[in-house]
């Protein structure tokens, strides 16, 4: 397929405590290394713009219901896109992004039961281009690992927001939507098995082939 944009998105996802938070920011340190004549652009869902951020407060403290979440997740992500994604890929840029769509497919799908008809929906409404095709990231990471395991690691490091409150069966329905998700489309998903070490994860990220357009 012809490459949309001049720029690459990479995006990082998992389940609360799979540990791509201690990733992102050395991956943005190793595309820089890798392309030095390349601007990174390090940036996160729900947020990633003033309007984004002040979203993302009200949508991981404040209990609402379902599609209001859903369709606050996509006005954020709409906004985000307007500001900052699509004008740093159009300028070639290195997008990387910690979350995106497949998130909401997660959460507000297979987590809490929003039906896939209304997320795909709010997909094409907000990631559909004039020539009718998505905005995608050209590569997602997902970061796999049991729903005991990221809730033991979650317990140790900071207090739970409005998510990371949910039981363990909402963490599994999100780990099988995101796998779901890498399944149907193994091109665009490297999925990381996230119980190994730090140290053998990096080495696998290392080893990834980001060949720009
Ligand atoms: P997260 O990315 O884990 O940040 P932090 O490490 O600071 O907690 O938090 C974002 C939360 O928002 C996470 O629990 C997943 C949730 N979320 C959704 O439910 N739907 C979405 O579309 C997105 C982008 C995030």
């Amino acid at each position: 397929m012809t490459a949309l944009y001049p720029g690459y998105f990479v995006s990082f996802e998992g389940i609360d405590g799979a540990g791509k938070s201690t990733h992102i920011p050395a991956f943005c340190q190793l595309m820089r290394e890798l392309h030095p004549s390349l601007e990174v652009v390090e940036t996160r869902e729900p947020g990633g713009t003033s309007l984004g951020e002040k979203l993302r407060s009200l949508l991981l403290d404040a209990p609402m219901n379902l599609e209001t979440e859903a369709l606050l997740m996509f006005a954020a992500r709409r906004e985000h896109i307007a500001q900052v994604i699509e004008p740093a890929l159009l300028a070639g840029k290195i997008v990387i992004s910690d979350r995106f769509t497949d998130a909401s497919f997660a959460y507000q799908g297979g987590g809490r039961g929003l039906s896939l008809d209304k997320l795909n929906g709010l997909e094409r409404w907000v990631q559909g281009r004039e020539d009718g095709v998505l905005l995608q990231p050209n590569l997602t990471i997902l970061f796999d690992l049991p729903g005991v395991v990221a809730q033991e690691r979650r317990s140790k490091v900071r207090a739970p927001d409005k998510f990371e409150k949910m039981d363990l069966a909402f963490f599994e329905k999100v780990r099988q939507e995101y796998l779901r998700r890498a399944k149907a489309d193994p091109q665009r998903f490297h999925v990381v098995d996230a119980t190994q070490t730090p140290e053998v994860i990096w080495q696998d990220l290392q080893s990834l082939n980001i060949s720009m357009p």
